[in-house]
């Protein structure tokens, strides 16, 4: 066995691994709030820790998300180092580390003082982060399922529930449930009052937050009633609230953020999409972005499945297939309880290269999934087929639309939580995104929260921003026989 001396602020301990053992595993065994944002996929690059000792020489997740200087001091991803002998481990950055919102952002100049809520209100989770605006510290920070869920998984149910039962009341529940988050973080970080907010998320969610009827988005021609790109009439901690403006009724505030996230527009063509229960979709060339928006559904976040659950402790979150073997990975290496987005994934690749499945998706009788006790259904599998055709044919309708094939696009940014833990070839594999996107895939995580952290961190975004949102142009899927003809032709499950 090894011992592995585990440094963490005043605290020093040491504990024993059997070599060969990864060391974010021994890690999330040993310090329950070590958290690996991505579950070890490879993508957030916020499971730094320093080692010194015995262990595997850096791969190449490594060199690609950690800097030189990161690793001339000795700083890994505990996810992709393997321990070898007796080591010394420092967690990087404490705090950081207890962070489950993680986003990438390009470079940008910080010129507001004091601290501010960064929120994403999404239609399944409201991501809420207290930030020192002068440093870009996150002090504190909150994640939680949206408070309005009781009232439909969708937008259209929530549309509907607004209906029946009236704005206000969604609209106060959400309202107060920021309310409680932000005191809480407030609490936690010893502050007594925030200078601003930024609150972003679709345009449903931003006109039930303003308690705006959102019922024109749900019916032809689909208006919206305000772009926002303004001030909220709330207020969030008793400090003014800025909302960023929506490009349309179902390209949202969130995906504007994203692109700034993302840096989009930073040179030549770049495809954006953010997977969720809505799959929305930006395609930026010389300076425009070009956006529109599918209705995946829930099933890439495991609702709607016969075993589905969110990536939580216990969901199937990676399927291989080894020497003839079917074995399987959980979050947080919990009894396998469900599948979770990017274990469906995994388990459709494989159902297709043991020939379980077709190319039609036809599905004998159910798959279990290794010796989890889970199976994979017909009906299942007939799910992630409508989602991801609902994905590949937004993107391709996009390209087709500028006339650019797969191979022009420089870089592909997938945004969003489903994203993180993406087998990004099993994707490839049944189709999710043409394959010649593969090579030019970044992830950025939770773009939304990161663009809204810039609008927070630099007001003279905002109006560059609301530029942007104006001169983008939303293409109506709904109205567009190429999208239909793309459709039809991304439901075989094949490479495209
Ligand atoms: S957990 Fe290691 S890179 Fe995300």
């Amino acid at each position: 066995m090894c011992q592995i001396t585990i440094c963490s602020g005043e605290s020093v301990r040491t504990v024993s691994a059997r070599p060969g053992y990864l060391l974010g595993e021994a890690l999330r065994e040993q310090v329950p709030a070590f958290a690996m944002p991505c579950a070890g996929n490879h993508t957030c690059g916020k499971c730094k820790v320093k080692v010194e000792g015995a262990v595997s020489a850096p791969d190449g997740a490594e060199l690609r998300l950690l800097s030189e200087s990161e690793r001339a001091a000795g700083i890994r991803l505990a996810c992709a180092c393997q321990i070898r002998g007796d080591i010394t481990v420092t967690l990087y950055e404490e705090g950081a580390s207890k962070i489950v919102s993680w986003y990438k952002t390009p470079a940008f100049e910080r010129t507001e003082k004091g601290c501010g809520f960064a929120v994403d209100i999404g239609t399944t989770t409201v991501a809420l982060q207290l930030i020192d605006r002068a440093s870009g510290k996150i002090l504190a920070e909150r994640l939680a399922e949206n408070a309005q869920r009781g009232y439909g998984a969708d937008v259209i149910s929530r549309i509907e529930a607004c209906r029946a039962i009236g704005v206000s009341a969604l609209s106060d529940r959400i309202a107060n449930q920021l309310e409680e988050m932000a005191a809480q973080c407030l609490q936690e970080a010893g502050i007594p009052e925030a200078a601003e907010s930024v609150v972003t998320g679709n345009a449903t969610m931003l006109h039930i937050y303003e308690g705006l009827d959102p019922f024109s988005l749900a019916v032809v021609p689909f208006r919206v009633q305000s772009y926002f790109g303004c001030m909220s009439r709330r207020t969030l901690a008793g400090a003014p609230v800025y909302l960023p403006r929506c490009v349309g009724a179902y390209v949202g505030a969130d995906i504007l953020c994203a692109a700034l996230a993302a840096d989009l527009l930073g040179g030549g063509v770049q495809l954006l999409a953010d997977i969720g229960t809505n799959g929305e979709m930006a395609l930026a060339r010389e300076g425009k972005l070009l956006c529109c928006s599918t209705a995946a559904g829930p099933a890439f976040e495991g609702a709607g499945l016969s075993c589905g659950m969110p990536a939580a402790p216990g969901a199937v979150r990676a399927v291989k297939l080894e020497n003839g073997t079917v074995s399987y990975e959980t979050v947080n290496r919990a009894p396998a309880k469900g599948l979770c987005g990017s274990g469906v994934l995994d388990a459709l690749s494989v159902m297709l290269k043991t020939g379980a499945i077709d190319d039609s998706g036809y599905l004998e009788e159910d798959w279990p999934v290794g010796g989890s006790g889970l199976t994979v259904t017909q009906k299942d599998v007939r799910q992630i087929q409508l989602a991801k055709s609902a994905v590949c044919a937004g993107l391709l309708t996009l390209m087709e639309e500028e006339s650019l094939p797969p191979s022009a696009v420089r870089r592909f940014v997938i945004a969003g939580g489903f994203g993180n833990t993406m087998n990004t070839d099993s994707a490839k594999e049944i189709g999710l995104f043409p394959a010649a996107l593969r090579e030019h895939t970044a992830f950025i995580g939770n773009g939304a929260l990161g663009g809204a952290c810039m609008l927070l961190m630099n007001c003279g975004l905002r109006e560059k921003s609301e530029q942007i949102a104006r001169e983008a142009v939303e293409l109506s899927l709904s109205a567009s026989a190429r999208f239909m003809d793309c459709y039809v032709d991304c439901m075989s499950f094949m490479e495209f």
